[in-house]
């Protein structure tokens, strides 16, 4: 056979004979002519296949092939402006690799139910395929960004002894004869590694037991946490538009084709240059008021607060100064004004909410203190955390970023099931 290639680079090869090792997406007859829709997880290409050039054994078998068969071909490649991707295939070869027969996905519509069930193969389809390449891309530009700034990444562990992120999430795990959390953010880990190489970064999984059924809830999903030895609030804030603006760069250049296929408008995604616009959080209840929704001073925003929210602005923007209520124990208060701490959070435009929690850290041993026992938190076990207060304790900063969230306001998907191989949610945990 002739060299393997990848239908993404398909147009370096034109007129060449080449081989593609993939499986039918489509396929349509027309007299002596198949038209057979190749797929190798890189693209989609049209094989032509003729019966007066293969002959009558290789059209045969292209004639049985069934959705979703595995197949290896070997063609000529050939421009052709009508055909998507702008080449097609001049079939020579064909090798049936693996039967595929009643594929349950088939081309017609499917309800979601179904489709979950199936998200082992729903997978294979166009718009999966696109959104998930523009995950790995936002992971990729993520992860450059921070390297490329010096921040080291240090992974904080999984299991853990005590809550990040309010008790009322927390996946409890048999540790032993002990009882374990499933890490709810490795902010608390971040905060001991910062002080021992400056500028760190954990990237994994983040587990909370989420009760809601909303399109932007998972009970495992991944978070991109900086934290910053000697930053304020300030100075996250800048890091958090600066992250934000090179990831959606980095899609642009990179993940164009795949946000065509979802039918992504990205004139606002060319638009996220910082600075962004900033709301304290009181303004922002008072703009939530105005437009006639039920909320005071001192309530958290819920899912429909942000959206109203978003339609305000046309870019990324933040709300900062929330209140010590609404936010984690850790959060340090304004020196300036104690009602309120030193938090911010990065909402997306055009519905899509919150994407980044963030801010500067309670670095004084006693208010820390107060304020896990104000919360009933078990001091033993955030002792270590206290030390880092005890022990050249300095201002420092950090912030999360959701991925799926993220990738869900990039690609604009509706649910942020389709942003992850495998969503995990309150109903759902197959397969
Ligand atoms: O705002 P959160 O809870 O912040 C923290 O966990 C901090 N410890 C982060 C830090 O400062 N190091 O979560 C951060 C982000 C949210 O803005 C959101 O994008 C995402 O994580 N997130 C979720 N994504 C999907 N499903 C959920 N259930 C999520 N909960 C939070
Ligand atoms: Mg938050």
């Amino acid at each position: 056979m002739s060299e393997w290639i990848y239908i993404q680079d398909i147009d370096k090869y034109e007129g060449q004979l080449i081989t593609i090792k993939g499986w039918v997406f489509n396929k349509r007859r027309s007299g002596k002519i198949i038209f057979l829709l190749v797929r190798d997880g890189t693209g989609i290409i049209q094989s032509i296949i003729v019966k007066n050039e293969v002959g009558d054994d290789i059209f045969d078998v292209a004639d049985k092939l069934t959705q979703e068969s595995s197949i290896i071909v070997e063609g000529v490649v050939r421009e052709d402006k009508r055909a998507p991707g702008g080449f097609e295939l001049g079939l020579k070869h064909l090798i049936p690799v693996g039967k595929s027969i009643d594929y349950p996905i088939s081309p017609k519509e499917h309800g979601i139910g179904f489709l979950m069930e199936n998200r082992h193969l729903w997978l294979r389809s166009k718009k999966q395929n696109a959104s998930l390449r523009i995950r790995a891309e936002v992971v990729r530009s993520v992860r450059e960004f921070l390297d490329n700034r010096g921040y080291v990444n240090l992974d904080a562990p999984i299991f853990t002894p005590a809550a990040c992120e309010g008790t009322t999430t927390l996946f409890p795990v048999k540790y032993f004869n002990k009882v374990a959390y499933l890490s709810q953010s490795g902010q608390l880990y971040n905060e001991a590694a910062c002080m021992a190489f400056g500028k760190v970064y954990c990237f994994g999984p983040a587990f909370r037991a989420e009760k809601s059924k909303t399109r932007r809830h998972l009970t495992e999903f991944w978070q991109v946490e900086p934290e910053m030895a000697y930053f304020q609030m300030e100075d996250a804030i800048k890091v958090t538009e600066e992250m934000l603006e090179y990831i959606v760069r980095n899609v642009l250049e990179h993940r164009e084709r795949e946000l065509k296929i979802l039918g992504r408008d990205i004139k606002i995604l060319e638009k996220v240059h910082p600075p962004f616009p900033r709301i304290r959080y009181k303004e922002a209840i008072e703009r939530l008021q105005k437009k006639g929704i039920e909320i005071k001073y001192g309530d958290d925003f819920g899912a429909p607060d942000e959206a109203a929210l978003t339609e305000e602005f046309e870019l990324p923007f933040f709300v900062y100064h929330f209140p010590a209520d609404v936010k984690a124990f850790y959060m340090k208060k304004d020196g300036e004004n104690p009602d309120v701490t030193l938090s911010f959070d990065l909402l997306a435009p055009e519905g899509y909410g919150e994407i980044v929690g963030g801010g500067q850290r309670e670095d004084d041993y006693q208010l820390l203190l107060k304020s896990i026992k104000k919360r009933n938190l078990p001091v033993k076990n955030f002792q270590w955390y206290l030390d880092l207060r005890k022990y050249g304790s300095i201002p420092h900063s950090g912030f999360g970023l959701g991925i799926e969230r993220t990738v869900a306001w990039i690609g604009k998907i509706h649910h942020v099931r389709e942003t992850i191989p495998f969503p995990r949610m309150l109903d759902t945990i197959y397969p």
